[in-house]
């Protein structure tokens, strides 16, 4: 179990806060269309403020690849940010400005991706950084992933620590995957193998059961030369499923393959979808959701699960009714989790978005806020940002 020596165990009276957070929010012509990740670092920022402290948030928006994109300041943000802490937020821009000279106590400093020092994870930048406060604490867990300078560079330099989002995640993620209690269970969907071979690789030495879907269990039913019509599938990735396949055999993982797809003749084509087993396929059908018998199968295969990892929606959810089966698979863990001790912990964005549409966001032991850094910690890879924080810990000891 990772130890973690909170923030709240210091006196950070009068002192200044580096808050790393990610504000990476989608935003539509300057209007924030989801405010989750701004709402997740009010807390850290409320018992900052309580505590004494005055707060230089530090975030990015965007891949402006160091340089000003006016698009992507965080002005907005810092507006949108007063509603929620019901405070007045600084707008600041330069690294050498002397906030004592301003009544507020929350900063918001320009997108940090202008800086192209920031993704070189340039030193000289990060000391220089760290020169605007006397404490780091960071609460950006879905940048984590990320080796920048004001990500894993500060913690070099000031006293650092994970702020509450961030350590919710980290004792949660630790719990799930380090000391998972057995039978585990992956869930694993989305379009893609490509992106997610690292992670089959790791899951397969570390669970008992895969249960695959999405366009990507296509691929897989290529590899098992089974019918899927028009469907979408990786080429290139027919013998990486093939050696999937046989390395799950070899581990006695179990590995649960669709049995039927409900198909439309194209993405969209809602009124026309039809439930049809794998050899009903017809050579112009496109699979766009797992069918009703592979959702039964997978609720039986989640039966006994005591853990579940669930990364990637099973369907097109953004389409009618392809959002049965990851409705179906969603309600039933978040039943498990009402009345079982079983643990289920589920992350990514479009997870998120399936979750949402079942309605059951908060029924779950832990919803991760990252996509990148939650599946790099499923491959079983180091955080650089986790890791420079615990460095500091450990050096603070
Ligand atoms: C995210 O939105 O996943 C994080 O903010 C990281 O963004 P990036 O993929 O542009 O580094």
């Amino acid at each position: 179990m990772i130890r973690i020596k909170s923030f709240r165990d210091e006196d950070l009276k009068n002192k200044i806060v580096l808050l790393r957070t990610d504000y990476n929010v989608p935003t539509n012509d300057k209007v924030v269309v989801d405010t989750t990740r701004i709402d997740e670092s009010i807390p850290t920022i409320d018992a900052l403020l309580k505590m004494g402290a005055k707060i230089i948030i530090i975030t990015h928006r965007g891949r402006p690849k160091g340089k000003i994109d006016i698009s992507l300041s965080m002005e907005p943000i810092a507006r949108e940010l007063e509603k929620r802490i019901k405070k007045d937020v600084k707008f600041i821009n330069r690294l050498d400005e002397d906030i004592t000279n301003y009544r507020e106590e929350v900063f918001l400093f320009e997108n940090i991706r202008f800086f192209p020092e920031e993704e070189l994870n340039d030193n000289k930048f990060a000391k220089e950084l760290s020169g605007m406060g006397h404490v780091y604490v960071n609460d950006a867990f879905s940048a984590s992933h990320r080796k920048h300078a004001s990500l894993s560079g500060i913690p070099k330099f000031l006293p650092s620590f994970f702020g509450l989002c961030m350590e919710k995640e980290i004792l949660a993620l630790d719990d799930a995957f380090s000391h998972p209690i057995s039978p585990v269970v992956a869930i694993i969907g989305g379009s893609k193998i490509s992106t997610k071979i690292q992670l089959l690789d790791s899951l397969i030495r570390n669970v008992d059961k895969i249960i695959i879907g999405g366009a990507m269990a296509n691929t897989f039913l290529k590899a098992t030369s089974s019918n899927i019509g028009a469907s979408l599938f990786e080429k290139s990735c027919v013998s990486i499923a093939i050696d999937i396949i046989n390395k799950a055999k070899m581990n006695n993982v179990k590995l649960v393959l669709p049995v039927d797809a409900r198909v439309a003749k194209k993405l969209g084509d809602s009124p026309n979808a039809k439930n049809k087993m794998l050899d009903e396929i017809e050579i112009d059908d496109m699979i766009l959701d797992l069918g009703i018998e592979s959702s039964k199968i997978i609720l039986e295969e989640i039966s006994d699960a005591n853990t579940v990892i669930w990364n990637g929606p099973l369907g097109a959810i953004e389409y009618k009714p392809f959002d049965q089966s990851t409705v179906a698979v969603a309600k039933e863990l978040a039943l498990r989790c009402k009345d079982t001790n079983s643990k289920v912990v589920i992350g990514g964005g479009d997870t998120i978005y399936g979750i949402n549409i079942a309605g059951t966001y908060e029924d779950y032991t832990h919803v991760s806020t990252g996509g990148g850094a939650f599946l790099q910690w499923l491959e079983g890879m180091d955080l650089p940002a986790v890791k420079a924080i615990l460095n500091s810990i450990n050096g603070m000891q």
